[in-house]
């Protein structure tokens, strides 16, 4: 069973089993086309970003190391062996880099902040002033050319500092130092950033760093990934409750001190899947439920009810760590909108519990299997590792609202990578008809999920340019700008961005 798992997450991952990218899928697209004016005119278009996947400069300014750049210069772990020491340099290239997103008539980039350009332990009295001047001067350049931030506080950058002296998410101590520097955040940019992001998919943290290990900080037992320490049963539920801790307690000072005065709003960003029951049985049914359960249930359950999914407290059971009081009334009501990082949509299976006790572990402890094929057939396009399923995109705001009522949704990520491992030409690479088919048939499905009524406020494509993409490196591209990684990181627009630049055009503020 574990290796069974184990065998589809790599597939999953490594992502080589079919390539498809540059065949013609446009058979399998519809032709209807896709309007700005579709959307409410006051809906947010972007395009995202993360501080260690695109600034570099990691030694500039006095910037200390995460378990992100400790993970890149671990032989073994990134395929090119590459790392974001550099990435796509856009600490010293912020300003061509708002003009590009200016050309694309964006309303909104999403980018994050690198704690340990501001902290370099993680935590202490003294802000480093050089890591403030440098955002600073991004978000005072956005803004100039009318760009609102969105800003993810943490996306997978821990400071190895506070790894290395307590085990970072791992310990209580985290809550309190993540705490303190999200509000020197909100005290040295809220008067500029309206939009804060806590974390950025504590559900992956969980999973990929703690359970199966093929993310930082790399922990896992032997029966789900190769780990020299860790337990994938007890410690991915003992890290989300963290997260979800620290995550309300930077909300409660947002409202406390600063929400009122500067006007913003605060929200998390949560990977989410869309699910489908592989067969159309009631086992099926509610192992999608699970599905999602142990996935944003994980999370929004508790913000919005104040307490973990049933079904996660039933299956956890005592692994399943409790809130207490004042905790809980933290937690519960702690966003003002949900970030939603959606690709794919899987079919789901019900499978039955575990028996030896090894094997326990959070990648099972749902006993729901995801699978991309139903008799052999795919469930979308295979394009390097997801399928395509943009009715997914419809079906799961539906679930959000369904299941949360009608807090607004922001989609924080969506997008699709495209192999290049120097196998492919730049010209070849700019040409990316897959991308614009993708974000065309997402976003009339998007649409179709606000017409059922879903409160959708905002959508980023992941992602600006291509970037540093954590163990693939520097060979897949999820980019609407291609970086030449070869001739001075030089920018160039893809058929994708040159497709966002003419849809987001007509700004409906002058249509109707
Ligand atoms: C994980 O922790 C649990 C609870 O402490 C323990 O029962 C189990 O043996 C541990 N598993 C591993 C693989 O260390
Ligand atoms: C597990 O990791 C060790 C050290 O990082 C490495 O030498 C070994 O090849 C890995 N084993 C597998 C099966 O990946
Ligand atoms: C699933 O089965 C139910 C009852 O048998 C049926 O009403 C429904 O249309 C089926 N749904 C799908 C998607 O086939
Ligand atoms: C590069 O990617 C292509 C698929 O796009 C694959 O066929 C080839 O083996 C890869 N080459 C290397 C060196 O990884
Ligand atoms: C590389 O590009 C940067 C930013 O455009 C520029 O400042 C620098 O002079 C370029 N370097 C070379 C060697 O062309």
């Amino acid at each position: 069973m574990a290796d069974t798992l184990l065998l589809l997450y790599l597939l999953f991952l490594l992502a080589n089993s079919v390539e498809v990218w540059t065949e013609d899928h446009s058979s399998q697209f519809t032709k209807r086309t896709v309007r700005r004016t579709d959307f409410p005119s006051d809906f947010v278009f972007g395009a995202g970003s993360s501080a260690y996947q695109y600034e570099g400069a990691a030694k500039v300014g006095g910037r200390g190391p995460s378990i992100l750049d400790v993970y890149a210069h671990t032989p073994g772990q990134v395929k090119d062996g590459s790392s974001g020491d550099v990435a796509d340099d856009q600490f010293h290239r912020y300003k061509s880099d708002v003009e590009l997103m200016k050309d694309l008539n964006l309303d909104a980039y999403r980018l994050s902040i690198s704690w340990t350009r501001l902290f370099p332990e993680g935590r202490g009295n003294q802000i480093n002033q050089a890591g403030v001047d440098h955002y600073n001067r991004v978000f005072d350049t956005l803004l100039e050319k009318g760009l609102r931030p969105f800003v993810t506080l943490q996306h997978f950058d821990t400071p190895q500092a506070l790894e290395e002296s307590y085990g970072g998410m791992l310990s209580m101590q985290f809550v309190e130092d993540y705490a303190k520097y999200a509000e020197a955040c909100f005290e040295a940019f809220g008067d500029r950033v309206k939009n804060w992001i806590t974390l950025n998919e504590p559900h992956i943290t969980a999973w990929f760093g703690y359970s199966t290990g093929i993310l930082p900080p790399q922990r896992c037992s032997a029966a789900f990934g190769n780990c020299t320490i860790g337990n994938s049963s007890t410690e991915p539920y003992i890290v989300a409750h963290h997260c979800l801790l620290a995550h309300a307690a930077a909300v409660a000072i947002y409202r406390r001190r600063f929400q009122a005065r500067q006007g913003g709003s605060i929200g998390i960003t949560l990977y989410a899947k869309s699910y489908e029951p592989l067969q159309n049985n009631s086992k099926d049914i509610a192992a999608v439920q699970r599905a999602h359960d142990f996935e944003i249930g994980w999370f929004l359950d508790p913000i919005m009810f104040g307490k973990y999914p049933t079904s996660m407290q039933y299956l956890v059971a005592h692994r399943l760590p409790k809130f207490t009081k004042d905790q809980l009334r933290a937690v519960k009501g702690s966003i003002d909108f949900i970030g939603l990082n959606h690709y794919t949509t899987m079919y789901v299976k019900a499978v039955p519990k575990p028996t030896q006790p090894g094997q326990i572990g959070y990648p099972i402890d749902s006993q729901s299997l995801q699978t991309a094929y139903r008799d052999g057939v795919a469930i979308g396009p295979l394009v390097n590792g997801h399928n395509i399923v943009p009715r997914g995109m419809r079906i799961l705001v539906n679930y959000v609202k369904a299941r949360y009522g009608d807090i607004p949704i922001v989609i924080t990520e969506n997008g699709i990578s495209q192999i290049d491992n120097g196998s492919l030409s730049r010209a070849e690479a700019l040409h990316d008809v897959v991308r614009v088919n993708y974000h065309k048939d997402y976003l009339l499905e998007l649409v179709a999920g606000i017409r059922d009524g879903a409160k959708v406020k905002g959508y980023f494509a992941w992602s600006l340019l291509d970037n540093w993409e954590f163990g693939f490196g520097f060979t897949i591209k999820y980019g609407l700008y291609y970086v030449d990684y070869e001739k001075n990181l030089t920018r160039y627009p893809k058929d994708s961005a040159l497709w966002f630049k003419q849809f987001l055009a007509h700004s409906c503020k002058f249509v109707d």
